[in-house]
């Protein structure tokens, strides 16, 4: 199942499958860390989602539209919350694999020279986003007008709702890292950009 064919889907909504076993992102990431984060912190924000919006006209909406529908609303706050960070996961799974980094594919290198000058300046500016994002949060690699760009959101943010198309997504919350790295963030980001990165994925995005 694609990260699309997950966003097309109305209540309830499901716990996509990892794309890779849980052991297999081991040792950057290791299966007790994914076991967790996919089993236990991803299943747990699908649920509270299906909670929240029983009964509701939102019950009605795919998760890209529950997202875009309840962003900014105080008073959907809880469902924002839930329904980004179920959409976030699943974007963030894709966004790794087995034996990722390395070169991008031609055509995103070629954007990726136009827009940072070179990969290691893209890679730099990934890192220092997702190292220096206060707290609980993502860091980014969108599309916006033609020419990519590095942005970081807080907490259950997503780039979504900003008029921009999301390639790839590197999840710095605690829990992402902190059974294998402890409190050393720039450490997972940086082997996260080496060896796990999934370039065809955003390229793939591009569209
Ligand atoms: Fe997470």
């Amino acid at each position: 199942m694609t990260p699309i064919d997950t966003n097309d889907k109305t209540a309830p909504h499901v716990l996509p499958p990892l794309p890779y076993a849980e052991n297999a992102l081991d040792p950057v990431i290791s299966a007790k860390t994914i076991g967790f984060h996919h089993g236990k912190h991803h299943q747990r924000y699908v649920d509270t989602l299906n909670e929240l919006v029983a009964g509701k006209d939102l019950a009605g909406l795919s998760l890209a539209k529950l997202v875009a529908e309840t962003a900014g609303k105080p008073d959907h706050a809880a469902i924002f919350n839930n329904a980004a960070q179920t959409w976030n996961h699943t974007f963030y799974w894709h966004s790794l694999r087995p034996n990722g980094g390395g070169e991008p594919p031609a055509a995103l290198k070629r954007l990726i020279e136009a827009s940072f000058g070179t990969l290691d300046a893209c890679k730099k500016e990934l890192a220092t986003a997702a190292t220096t994002q206060f707290g609980s949060g993502w860091a980014w690699l969108v599309l916006d007008a033609g020419a990519l760009k590095v942005v970081k959101t807080g907490n259950a943010e997503t780039p979504l709702t900003r008029g921009v198309k999301p390639l790839l997504t590197i999840d710095v919350w605690e829990h992402a890292y902190y059974l294998d790295y402890q409190n050393r963030r720039p450490d997972y980001v940086n082997a996260v950009l080496d060896k796990l990165i999934n370039w065809g994925f955003a390229a793939d995005n591009l569209g």
